[in-house]
């Protein structure tokens, strides 16, 4: 139930019609991890710099650390939570993840470069990326693993 400082807001999420009492303005990044118990995305920075925490909305990427909850009324989310296990292996073999706080956002943002393949046609990978930091690996295993998967992709197209 609502009280005075919270509305009921309605949205999909992974697919699930969903409804979560919160402040409007809460962020949603605070809204998947604290109210509704999806902790895969993370927090870095909380200003919209590292994309640790990028979900789709309505199927494009967002930094959820930017994003008041209200707004993502009648939309659907996807987090990390939606993604298959299987999107994950080429970041794990490949040297990709160290302390882990980056690679949600990393894989978000890699799967959704799956999902619009011509964007891979004018921008390299790494210029793709860059809104995803990541302060341990030195991004060479990010890219490799990206890389490896895309080919993987296509190569079974
Ligand atoms: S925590 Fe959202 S962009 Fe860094
Ligand atoms: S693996 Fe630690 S921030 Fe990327």
């Amino acid at each position: 139930m609502s009280d005075v400082n919270t509305m009921q807001i309605e949205f999909t999420l992974n697919g699930t019609p969903t409804k979560v009492d919160v402040a409007p303005m809460d962020r949603l990044l605070d809204t998947l991890r604290y109210a509704l118990g999806l902790t895969g995305s993370k927090e870095g920075c909380g200003e919209g710099e590292c994309g640790a925490c990028t979900v789709y909305l309505d199927g494009v990427p967002v930094n959820a650390c930017l994003v008041p909850t209200f707004q993502v009324r009648g939309c659907h989310v996807e987090t990390i939570e939606s993604i298959p296990h299987e999107s994950l292996d080429a970041m794990l073999t490949s040297g990709a993840t160290q302390c882990g706080a980056c690679t949600p956002g990393v894989v978000m943002t890699a799967c959704w470069l799956n999902r619009h393949p011509e964007l891979s046609k004018t921008h390299s990978v790494r210029e793709l990326m860059a809104g995803n930091l990541c302060r341990c690996t030195g991004y060479d295993g990010i890219i490799d693993g990206i890389e490896c998967e895309q080919r993987t992709k296509s190569s079974t197209l």
